[in-house]
């Protein structure tokens, strides 16, 4: 049922700030974050791993990248995220004090499932992120931290979305606390942040009427960009699949300070560019750095529409559009500038007359390799 929404997407996007909330529910409190699913695996377990991997596919592998800067910067374990199906093919240096965290909405894509148990064979302890109860994926695994989005019905994944990150930064706030490498008021900050989110995230649901817009004129645009540094990087990455999955057009993501490596050399005039910006408050020299991609862009005809936190000006001369958003630490910001793109994808979609939730040759959840 879409509850008098055109789709199934329109309708998932317009849940995420209940998808945040009740994933949050029960792990996070004055005191500090406890998942209780991780309690049980022994807090000297989580204490001696020395090397994370998050394994997934597609836009949960988006979110697992969102979510190695957090756990990085909490936990101080290095963190890397790959691709289920390539994780398996190459090898991988695995040991028993290194930890797979899988990420999947369904619990069932073939290729997650077949990294999960490649890293079970090889010892290595196994948390699953999953958005669907008793999937195979949660079940093989060590531990299961569900996200409780509710079922995500349309093809594009976006609340599913939010969910990921959420948990995987609680499992990151959660191991920060068993290893002790976070101070008490790091921690009471990351909760103030946490509690503030699902109020931000609805706000940032209302951005949908300037998005329309911004579709309406662009229908027949052929190719996108998405800029981002930081977090903000695989936020352009998820802004650029949304956008080929659902609208059949040609769109990529990089990273802000690429450009200069090559991507530059496509913008030409009236190229469309999403710029994802980071907080001047809590991450001024990435402001002032994307700022300067900003007009490096614009001096070649790019078409700019940068996303921002309210109150900074700094891309005004700049931008031919700007997007505002509340105000968040940075690592919270993706959860919220993700939303503005999902939109797009969905205005861009409908503007082309195309079936939004049920994209050609796609499929909900992908169960062979
Ligand atoms: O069910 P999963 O989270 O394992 O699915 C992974 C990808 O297939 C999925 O995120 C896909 O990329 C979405 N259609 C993106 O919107």
């Amino acid at each position: 049922d879409k509850g008098g929404w055109s789709s199934f997407m329109a309708k998932e996007i317009n849940e995420q700030a209940d998808a945040v909330g009740n994933t949050l529910r029960g792990r996070i409190s004055s005191a500090g974050v406890e998942i209780p699913e991780l309690t049980a695996l022994g807090d000297d377990r989580l204490r001696e791993i020395d090397r994370i991997i998050i394994i997934a596919c597609g836009t949960a592998s988006y979110a697992g990248h969102v979510g190695s800067y957090a756990i990085e910067q909490w936990a101080r374990v290095p963190v890397e995220v790959q691709l289920s199906h390539e994780f398996r093919y190459r090898d991988p240096v695995l040991s028993d004090r290194t930890l797979v965290i899988s990420v999947s909405q369904s619990g069932e894509t073939m290729d997650t499932l077949m990294a999960v148990k490649y890293a079970i064979e090889r010892g290595v302890t196994t948390i699953s992120v999953c958005n669907t109860q008793s999937a195979t994926i949660p079940r093989e695994s060590d531990a299961a931290v569900y996200t409780h989005a509710g079922p995500e019905v349309a093809v594009a994944s976006t609340k599913a979305f939010v969910a990921q990150i959420t948990a995987i930064y609680l499992i990151g706030l959660h191991l920060a606390r068993v290893r002790g490498t976070f101070s008490a008021e790091e921690q009471t900050r990351a909760v103030e942040q946490f509690e503030a989110l699902p109020a931000k995230v609805a706000e940032a649901i209302e951005t949908r009427d300037q998005i329309a817009q911004l579709a309406h004129w662009m229908a027949d645009t052929r190719s996108v960009l998405f800029l981002g540094r930081h977090v903000g990087y695989p936020i352009a990455l998820e802004g650029a699949l949304k956008l080929k999955e659902i609208a059949y057009i040609h769109a990529e993501g990089f990273a802000a300070g690429e450009l200069k490596h090559g991507p530059i050399a496509l913008i030409d005039h009236g190229q469309p560019v999403f710029v994802l910006v980071p907080s001047p408050r809590t991450s001024p020299i990435m402001h002032s750095k994307v700022v300067s991609n900003i007009q490096e862009i614009r001096a070649r005809g790019a078409r700019v529409i940068a996303v921002v936190e309210k109150g900074d000006t700094a891309v005004l001369p700049y931008a031919d559009d700007v997007v505002r958003l509340p105000l968040a630490d940075t690592l919270f910001e993706p959860l919220l500038q993700v939303i503005p793109l999902q939109w797009f994808a969905l205005e861009l979609s409908t503007a082309k007359g195309l079936d939004v939730d049920q994209p050609r040759n796609l499929a909900k959840s992908v169960t062979v390799e």
